[in-house]
């Protein structure tokens, strides 16, 4: 669904308290990287007649918004979403257990380049004690992410993000406090001549995602709401009612997600038990 060319960010969610969740911003380089959709083929249709299309993916849950037509990219990505606190999959030993939540553009049809930002949160737990490590990031895949080390982040807190392309090697990412108001702007650039942005999709997401060189175990997000989500051409701004949803399963066939549009700039991720 076309949006009328001018998003006003009217709805918040209330501030969720979660005194359990209270833990550090992360302040060195983690050597995290998101990275492009790792399909699951030959599941890919739905069992849910409201959804048009459900792919799976080792790696994505969320949704997936494609441009009107391909001479109209993407140069723009933006929503809101309040901070999870995660858990221990239900069965999982103590340790330590990752989910990312970011938004951004290309990844899907476009593989060489995703521009992205978002919260990464790690939760350590042993016996009775968890604590929390949240980190803000941008990230230009095939870079690793690069932290706002200066955004403090705790459960419950909604922040908005906006994302925009001013070129195919250079963008402009906005992190929001929306409690506040308080923001940080940073521009970006691409790692390399052939990390293009080309605006062939838009995606709100949580990832089961990587580090250097290693895997990291999956955390249970709960659930995610992204709000208040459009994307942008140059002249258009469009809501998520015909996005495609993508839903996370393990490679052992086990669906780890659920993922519901629930209006034209609206949408839940849920972990499932
Ligand atoms: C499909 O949509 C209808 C009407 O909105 C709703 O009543 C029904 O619960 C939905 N089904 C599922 C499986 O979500
Ligand atoms: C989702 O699955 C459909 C049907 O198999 C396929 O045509 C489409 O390319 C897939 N979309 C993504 C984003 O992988
Ligand atoms: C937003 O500001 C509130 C109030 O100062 C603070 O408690 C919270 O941690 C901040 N959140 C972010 C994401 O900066
Ligand atoms: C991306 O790929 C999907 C599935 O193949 C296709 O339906 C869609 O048109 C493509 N979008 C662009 C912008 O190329
Ligand atoms: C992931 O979980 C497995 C099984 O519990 C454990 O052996 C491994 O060390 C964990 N990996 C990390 C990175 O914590």
């Amino acid at each position: 669904m076309k949006l009328p060319s001018i998003v006003c960010y009217v709805i918040w969610c209330s501030k969720i308290v979660l005194a359990e969740s209270r833990g550090s911003t992360r302040t060195s380089p983690t050597y995290y990287k998101k990275g492009p959709l790792q399909t699951i083929t030959g599941a890919e249709i739905s069992s849910d007649a409201n959804d048009s299309v459900v792919n799976y993916s080792s790696n994505w849950a969320g949704v997936i918004l494609n441009p009107p037509s391909s001479d109209k990219p993407f140069t723009s990505v933006s929503g809101t979403f309040a901070v999870p606190a995660p858990s221990v999959p239900s069965g999982q030993p103590d340790g330590k257990y990752t989910s990312s939540v970011w938004l951004g553009i290309d990844g899907v049809n476009n593989t060489n380049a995703i521009l992205q930002a978002g919260i990464d949160i790690t939760i350590t737990k042993a016996g009775d004690q968890a604590g929390y490590v949240f980190g803000a990031f941008y990230e230009w895949y095939p870079n690793y992410a690069v932290d706002f080390t200066s955004f403090s982040l705790t459960a419950g807190d909604v922040i908005a993000i906006d994302i925009t392309t001013t070129s195919s090697t250079s963008g402009v990412v906005i992190l929001e406090n929306v409690t506040t108001g308080q923001s940080i702007s940073q521009s970006v650039s691409a790692p390399s001549s052939s990390a293009l942005v080309r605006g062939t999709s838009a995606e709100w997401i949580v990832e089961n995602f990587e580090g250097l060189g290693a895997a990291l175990n999956f955390s249970d997000f709960g659930s995610v709401v992204f709000e208040n989500c459009a994307a942008g051409t140059t002249s258009e701004s469009w809501g998520i009612s015909d996005a495609s949803l993508v839903r996370m399963k393990t490679l052992g066939g086990s669906i780890l997600t659920d993922v519901e549009i629930l209006g034209s700039s609206e949408a839940r991720i849920n972990y499932i038990q």
